[in-house]
């Protein structure tokens, strides 16, 4: 009997042990670490992830085009939360699962043991206790106890984002690492967390002194900005242009790649430091040039990466038959992510024109293109492709290909809707522009929440002892054996 992605000889797995995916052809030593060492606990780090999603930046989703929409008249707890959906999603949500498969990927691709791995448990409890506690003190209290919130939530917050670039850098830049490229993404993309959590501390700070409940505009604007292409994309950059190319068939090339991250990084560093002066002092025709500029190269970049992942350009299909339809959501998010280049540099092209900078609409629409089409998407096909518990799922429920196309096609509509009203700007900012949000939230909210709950489900089943056993495989006839065969 074959393993599920390998057609290798297969032998009957521990109840409760991983089952890996791997390109069809790749030999285990391609992704094994080295040496015997315990799993990071992932799943830790994705069932908070998906919790704050569904009970927090989701939700919050849903409601606040829902407020606007029906005129419920939140006052100024509505910016508040606002506020209060982009940090849940950004470091919440998106930010703790792409942690959770950084650390369960890295040693795999580095060769290298996780260093510091007493830190991880800490290093999640400080990041979700930072978010949790911003969302709850932003928008309802007031006063001391706001103000006081929001300090520990900022320090919680440098706290874990030290220990996170810690363990990054230190397994990463070992001498006997071999990370190559992504190690470079990785490492650009910590460092951009400890960026922004050092500037979400100096804001807060200011906020006490000012006794506001809200960022102001322009600052929020540049954190968002590095948690978002500085931490967010690197990071999904670095997994990609690495894990893709294998099941497409392309080689990959480091130096292209290190080039790619080098730019990346470079362009969203040069836009961050204009963005905060610009942030504190008076924004000049000089800023906004550098700023459109730097975009520019950002969408340019982003280019480079979906040219360097392959997806459009397959050379081989390498995904096992049984991850074809999931392996869409990799190609939505690439289609996505060229989406998001084309929009940034057509907004950015006029800006520079103009002498202007992105109005809050078009900021929104590629905001939301890439957390939504590209990020969401992205961490919906790697939960389904790389999840231990949805490898065995695919074995066990043999049925789903619906439940799959359906989820695709929710996730794509939910994106659409989001950012249709955006694009449209000042000429559709009648409270109707709420609604194709709403329902875009509803869709993305039951995507998620349909994820979470397949993933606890197997969860519990792979306890089996016979869950994704050969054997198991075997007495499912020719049905799944076809599943075994590329
Ligand atoms: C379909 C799902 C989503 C809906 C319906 C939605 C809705 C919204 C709305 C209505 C706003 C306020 C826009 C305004 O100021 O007029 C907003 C802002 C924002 N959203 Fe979303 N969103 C969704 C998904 C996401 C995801 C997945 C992320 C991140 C991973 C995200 C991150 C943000 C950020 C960072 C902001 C700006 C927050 C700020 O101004 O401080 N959103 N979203």
């Amino acid at each position: 009997m074959a393993d599920e992605h390998t057609n290798e000889p297969q032998t009957p797995r521990l109840a409760g042990a991983p089952i890996p995916l791997r390109a069809v052809g790749a030999t285990a030593a391609h992704v094994a670490p080295p040496r015997a060492q315990s799993e990071a606990p992932y799943r830790l780090f994705i069932g908070t992830s998906l919790t704050l999603a569904v009970f927090g930046g989701f939700l919050l989703a849903v409601l606040l085009p829902l407020a606007q929409a029906l005129q419920w008249n939140w006052g100024d707890s509505w910016q508040s939360l606002v506020q209060a959906h982009g940090q849940l999603q950004l470091l919440g949500f998106a930010g703790l699962f792409v942690m959770g498969m950084a650390l369960r990927l890295m040693p795999r691709f580095s060769g290298r043991p996780l260093a510091f791995p007493r830190l991880i448990v800490p290093l999640l409890a400080l990041i979700a206790s930072s978010v949790v506690l911003r969302a709850i003190a932003q928008p309802w209290a007031s006063g001391t106890t706001r103000d006081a919130a929001l300090v520990v939530s900022a320090a919680l917050l440098l706290a874990g984002a030290l220990i996170f670039a810690a363990i990054i850098l230190r397994t990463l830049l070992h001498p006997d690492s071999r990370a190559e490229a992504t190690g470079w993404y990785f490492c650009l993309g910590a460092l951009a967390y400890v960026v922004q959590a050092a500037f979400n501390a100096a804001i807060v700070l200011d906020m006490m002194r000012h006794d506001a409940s809200l960022v102001p505009h322009a600052r929020d604007q540049a954190l968002i900005f590095v948690q978002l292409f500085g931490f967010m994309l690197l990071f999904i950059a670095g997994v990609s242009t690495r894990a893709v190319p294998a099941l497409t068939g392309n080689a990959r090339s480091t130096a292209a790649s290190k080039a790619a991250a080098t730019a990346l990084a470079a362009s969203v560093a040069v836009y961050a430091c204009v963005a905060f002066w610009a942030a504190y002092r008076t924004p000049t025709s000089t800023t906004a040039r550098v700023e459109n500029i730097a975009l520019l190269a950002v969408a340019a970049a982003f280019v480079a990466v979906a040219w360097l992942a392959g997806v459009f350009r397959p050379h081989a299909n390498r995904v096992a038959r049984a991850s074809q339809l999931q392996f869409n959501f990799v190609r939505a998010a690439f289609a996505w992510l060229l989406v998001a280049a084309a929009l940034l540099a057509w907004y950015a092209g006029h800006a520079l024109v103009d002498g202007a900078v992105l109005d809050s609409f078009q900021t929104d629409a590629v905001r939301h293109v890439l957390t939504v089409g590209v990020i969401t998407m992205m961490i919906v096909g790697m939960a389904l492709l790389v999840v231990p518990e949805f490898a065995g799922r695919r074995i066990q429920h043999t049925n789903e290909a619906p439940v799959v196309v359906t989820l695709l096609v929710a996730l794509n509509a939910a994106v659409v809707l989001r950012v249709w009203p955006a694009t449209r700007g000042v000429d559709w900012i009648a409270s109707t522009r709420y609604w194709p949000m709403a329902i875009a939230g509803v869709l993305a909210v039951t995507v998620i929440a349909a994820i979470a709950f397949m993933l606890a489900q197997s969860f519990i089943e792979q306890r089996r002892p016979a869950w994704g056993a050969a054997q198991t495989i075997e007495s499912r006839g020719s049905s799944t054996s076809a599943v075994n065969k590329n």
